[in-house]
């Protein structure tokens, strides 16, 4: 049987993670660090699914966190190993657990660190570093681009005359599924403004946005480039962070058609998923998610609008294209629904989240957890 046919046993709507191609994305994870001596850990704020991180346990030390959620979390599963903070301000009720849970700490301005150095004994011991801005990226869509003018995001180099004492890293982020040369350029950039403190570091954090598990990633240039960079600063321990790249393409949303209905020519199958509240990342970035088996409008015969079953106006997607008219009780599946999806769903309409599937190596398809009205309730 097809994995598409498991999926659809799943009741709907749900998410559901691919055991099998989570490790094939693991597996690359593990030669990049084998054969470059970079180190990667894993970013929680991507994807947050704690019951599949005993997979992630084999192949990575640590975890990088932004909040105290996450940093509990992450020292649930990596405890005494790394984990990497870094948020864009430490909030003070949260700051001295956070830190002592850390093994590293990034503070995004140098006020920030002196702020809270002699304040916290929490960070006595800890590795302390500064994110910094680059000043390069090839994001497109500003939403996601920390090196926009005006950007609160990581320090300018006119703005770091030297290193504060007790800094021994630094860390950059700029990426955003990104290719092998973009982490190049990254690194030219990094040693054109930020060169001189190379030496004077132990650590550089390179973030995250290296989309290596995508098809077409040219993987070697990463290694090459890593390994050379390497060389050149063998004291320097290096780090990349990403989160997109260990779950991109590892599991779908499954979701039913409700009703077929018409406006204006136009056919729109409501389902019982909501894009507002279920996949916001399709509005707010904004992107059109695949379907397996459906093309663009036009290309199959039978074209539909995919509505939402929220009230918000926009909550749908344009275009999509069918073989077969779709029919109420058939179900669709989005692919690639795991990073940053089930960490931004929402309970908006008070619509229910979906459940959570794993599809097992064996094949066995194991529910691990469903939502009802007590979640919606406890929220508020
Ligand atoms: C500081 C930092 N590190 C790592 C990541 C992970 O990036 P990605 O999931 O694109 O690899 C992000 C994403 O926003 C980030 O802000």
């Amino acid at each position: 049987m097809k994995d598409t046919e498991y999926y659809l046993q799943a009741e709907s709507p749900a998410f559901i993670l691919n055991q099998e191609l989570l490790e094939q994305n693991l597996a690359i994870v593990d030669e990049i660090q084998r054969e470059t001596g970079v180190e990667l850990i894993f970013a929680l704020k991507s994807y947050g699914l704690y019951k599949s991180f005993p997979i992630f346990q084999r192949y990575i030390k640590g975890m990088t966190a932004s909040s105290l959620n996450e940093a509990e979390l992450a020292n649930e599963f990596f405890e005494g190993g790394q984990i990497h903070s870094y948020a864009p301000v430490y909030l003070p009720k949260e700051a001295a657990r956070i830190f002592e849970l850390s093994s590293h700490v990034t503070f995004n301005s140098v006020s920030q660190y002196l702020a809270n150095k002699d304040k916290y004994p929490q960070l006595q011991g800890k590795s302390c570093g500064l994110r910094i801005n680059p000043e390069y990226s090839e994001v497109e869509t500003d939403l996601y681009n920390p090196c926009i003018k005006g950007s609160r995001l990581g320090i300018r180099c006119e703005d770091l005359k030297r290193l504060p004492e007790g800094i021994e890293g630094l860390h950059s982020h700029n990426l955003c599924e990104c290719g092998a040369a973009a982490t190049a350029n990254t690194l030219q950039n990094i040693e054109k403004l930020f060169g001189e403190f190379l030496p004077q570091i132990k650590w550089l954090n390179l973030g995250g946005g290296h989309l290596f598990s995508s098809a077409g990633y040219d993987l070697k240039l990463l290694k090459d480039t890593l390994k050379s960079f390497k060389a050149k600063y063998p004291h320097l321990h290096i780090i990349l962070e990403p989160g997109a790249a260990f779950v991109w393409q590892t599991g779908v949303l499954v979701a039913e058609v409700c009703d077929i209905i018409e406006n204006s020519g136009v056919k729109i199958a409501m389902l019982d998923t909501s894009f507002a509240a279920h996949m916001p990342d399709c509005l707010e970035m904004p992107y059109r998610p695949n379907v397996f088996g459906a093309g663009y409008a036009g290309e199959k015969g039978y074209d539909y609008y995919l509505g939402g079953c929220s009230c918000l106006a926009g909550d749908y997607i344009k275009d999509y294209s069918f073989a077969q008219p779709l029919q109420p009780g058939e179900k669709i599946i989005f692919a690639d629904m795991m990073h940053y999806t089930m960490v931004k769903t929402n309970m908006f309409n008070g619509i229910n989240l979906p459940n959570i599937y794993i599809l097992h190596k064996d094949k066995k398809l194991e529910l691990l957890k469903s939502f009802s009205y007590a979640d919606y309730k406890s929220r508020l």
